[in-house]
């Protein structure tokens, strides 16, 4: 009788490892929604507090998001789904960082960050679920 279970184990850990990093990304992006929602009030300046800790979040995603992306590439390189879909997320999150980075002088780029900001929730949410499938 041949024995299966040995190889499988270390893509099982790296599987969730992955699951992980790109489960806490997910987060950190959803979490982006709710503190623009506390610093942009109508007819008021954006709260600068708030901005900052928006700032700090898109770090941190970004952060999560590259890890996610060499783990996927190192350790699950036969899941092509996860490897193009985590380089694209982080890609785009670098794009998104920037963007939101420049309406401060440049307002109309709301019209970018918001619709974009929406399909990364779309594709953060997505990602950690096809992790999941084996
Ligand atoms: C519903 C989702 C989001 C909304 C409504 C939103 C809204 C905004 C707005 C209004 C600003 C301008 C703040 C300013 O005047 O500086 C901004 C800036 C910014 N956003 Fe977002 N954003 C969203 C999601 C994201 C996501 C997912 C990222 C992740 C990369 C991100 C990264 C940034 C960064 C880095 C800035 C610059 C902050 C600064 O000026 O220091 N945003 N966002």
């Amino acid at each position: 009788m041949t024995q299966t279970s040995a190889p499988v184990r270390p893509v099982r850990a790296s599987s969730r490892l992955y699951g992980i990093l790109i489960g806490l990304s997910t987060l950190v992006v959803l979490l982006q929604g709710l503190w623009a929602g506390l610093f942009v009030v109508e007819g008021q300046d954006y709260r600068d507090g708030w901005v900052e800790v928006h700032a700090r979040g898109a770090d941190v995603a970004i952060g999560l998001a590259l890890v996610a992306t060499i783990v996927a590439v190192v350790k699950l390189r036969s899941r092509r789904d996860l490897v193009v879909g985590s380089a694209a997320f982080t890609v785009l999150l670098v794009l998104e960082a920037y963007l939101g980075g420049l309406i401060g002088d440049h307002s109309a780029l709301t019209a970018v960050h918001f619709p974009l900001a929406m399909g990364l929730m779309g594709l953060a949410v997505w990602l950690p679920f096809r992790a999941a499938r084996r």
